[in-house]
């Protein structure tokens, strides 16, 4: 990675946006410390380089979502709330069940609870990714393009209800969101990522704040 240097504080939502195959994706994986970076360090709630992230406290919305096709919507996001549990030390309680439920209303899935993750569509999947992270309470969110594949309305309200988990829990929100258009309504920051060429087949990225 090249010249990257950014601290976000907790409370603030950052912005990333740039061509495809600049590294966005792989930005959020050295985050979440799931690669190693190539130089540098990563400090994540206070750990440098963990080599699992903090458990419980970093959530992970991939943009692959890795989501468990077979299983109900209730069931993906259960496992967040309990992982978010487990990671606290709490006991599996109906606490857990309420924050999965509350996070599945959040994003206005409710209706698909029990359906399998495989039936939904593209956008309906990427909700319950969102409900999983959301359901997991973490204080730092890595989500990227959480918003994909999501009509004006869902995405407007889809927006709102992570703005408000992270306004309500004083949580980081950094997320990798190609169109400008939104991720300026989303963040407080919006940081572009580009090598100046045009040629994506890059090694050495680098990262410019937008005012
Ligand atoms: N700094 C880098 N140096 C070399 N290869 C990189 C670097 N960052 C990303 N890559 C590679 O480039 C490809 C695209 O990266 P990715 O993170 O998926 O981009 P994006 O999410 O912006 O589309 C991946 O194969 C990744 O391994
Ligand atoms: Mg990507």
């Amino acid at each position: 990675m090249g010249p990257l240097n950014l601290e976000i504080n907790s409370g603030e939502i950052v912005a990333i946006a740039g061509p495809s195959g600049i590294g966005k994706t792989t930005l959020l994986r050295t985050i979440a410390g799931l690669v190693p970076p190539l130089h540098g360090s990563v400090e994540v709630c206070g750990q440098i380089n963990p080599k699992m992230p903090p458990r419980g406290s970093l959530g992970y919305i991939p943009q692959r979502l890795g989501l468990v096709r077979h299983a109900s919507v209730y069931h993906n996001v259960m496992m967040g709330a309990l992982a978010g549990h487990a990671s606290r030390w709490l006991p599996f309680s109906s606490e857990a069940r309420r924050m999965a439920v509350e996070s599945i209303i959040a994003m206005g899935i409710e209706e698909k609870m029990r359906t399998p993750v495989r039936k939904l569509s593209g956008g309906q999947q990427r909700r319950v990714a969102t409900a999983r992270t959301l359901a997991q309470r973490p204080s730092v969110i890595l989500a990227d393009e959480f918003l994909g594949e999501l009509d004006e309305e869902t995405m407007s309200s889809v927006m709102e209800s992570v703005k408000s988990y992270v306004q309500e829990n004083n949580a980081t929100l950094l997320v990798v969101e190609h169109n400008i258009g939104r991720a300026k309504k989303l963040a407080d920051r919006l940081l572009l990522m580009d090598d100046g060429r045009l040629n994506p087949f890059i090694t050495d990225p680098i990262v410019m704040e937008v005012k």
